[in-house]
């Protein structure tokens, strides 16, 4: 689209699920399909950002013109953000990174023993990585712009609301979930300090572009419209 309006800023993105090991053949993951976090990297390098993607295992062909990271766990994703975020100015979370993951995971496959005795599964915390990101000192002082993702089943604005507060984050943008994973359209609520946007149902490519000019204009320095 024709404003550059992104020109100059390095975006770096999360998206897809993780998947958490419990053995070399089984693990823990979710639904999500990554459509979301791919459109608004293709919509950014589009605006002239240059744009890195630090991507979960999803079937999503690399945008043209972005930077591919791919990664499997909630951790690897961390590492692979921390090793890339001082060359970003923008941050934008739209990972469904698993909440928890196996406490050990083993180094050999599982075996059914026949006797009926089934494993017992214990979870640890995974690190929060927006969280993580938006207490950076350059998060704090306006230098790296973070914007989170919430999927909410109701009570869309109210959860968001509080979600951005929590998280730290200048923009918190809503949407259903998880009835959007999976699908090529969807519907966000852009939350911010001064109130709320709505962006109505539309294709994920489209939103993405909306996305990325109500991004640049929340940007510090940008001229307000
Ligand atoms: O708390 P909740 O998972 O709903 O928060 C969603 C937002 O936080 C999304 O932007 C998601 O990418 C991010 N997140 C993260 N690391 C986690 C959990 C969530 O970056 N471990």
């Amino acid at each position: 689209f024709a404003p550059k309006v992104l020109a100059g800023q390095s975006v770096l993105i999360t998206a897809g699920p993780t998947f958490e090991a419990i053995d070399p053949v089984r693990g823990i993951t979710n639904l999500s399909s990554g459509k979301m976090g791919f459109a608004i990297a293709s919509a950014a390098r589009a605006a002239g950002a240059n744009v890195t993607l630090v991507a979960g295992p999803v079937h999503l062909a690399t945008p043209r013109g972005v930077r591919r990271i791919n990664v499997q766990s909630a951790e690897q994703m961390l590492q692979a953000v921390q090793s890339q975020i001082e060359h970003a100015s923008i941050f934008i979370a739209t990972a469904a990174v698993a909440d928890w993951r196996p406490a050990s995971s083993a180094d050999e496959k599982i075996k059914k023993d026949g006797s009926g005795d089934v494993p017992a599964l214990a979870f640890v915390e995974n690190p929060d990585i927006l969280a993580t990101v938006a207490k950076l000192p350059r998060a704090q002082n306006g230098e790296l712009y973070c914007v989170g993702f919430a999927a909410e089943s109701h009570d869309l604005l109210q959860h968001a609301t509080v979600k951005r507060v929590r998280k730290g984050v200048p923009l918190l943008v809503g949407n259903i979930g998880p009835a959007t994973f999976g699908q090529d359209d969807n519907a966000l609520l852009l939350v911010d300090a001064n109130g709320y946007r709505e962006l109505p149902r539309a294709s994920k490519a489209h939103l993405g572009r909306q996305l990325v000019t109500e991004l640049a204009r929340r940007l510090p320095g940008a001229q307000t419209k």
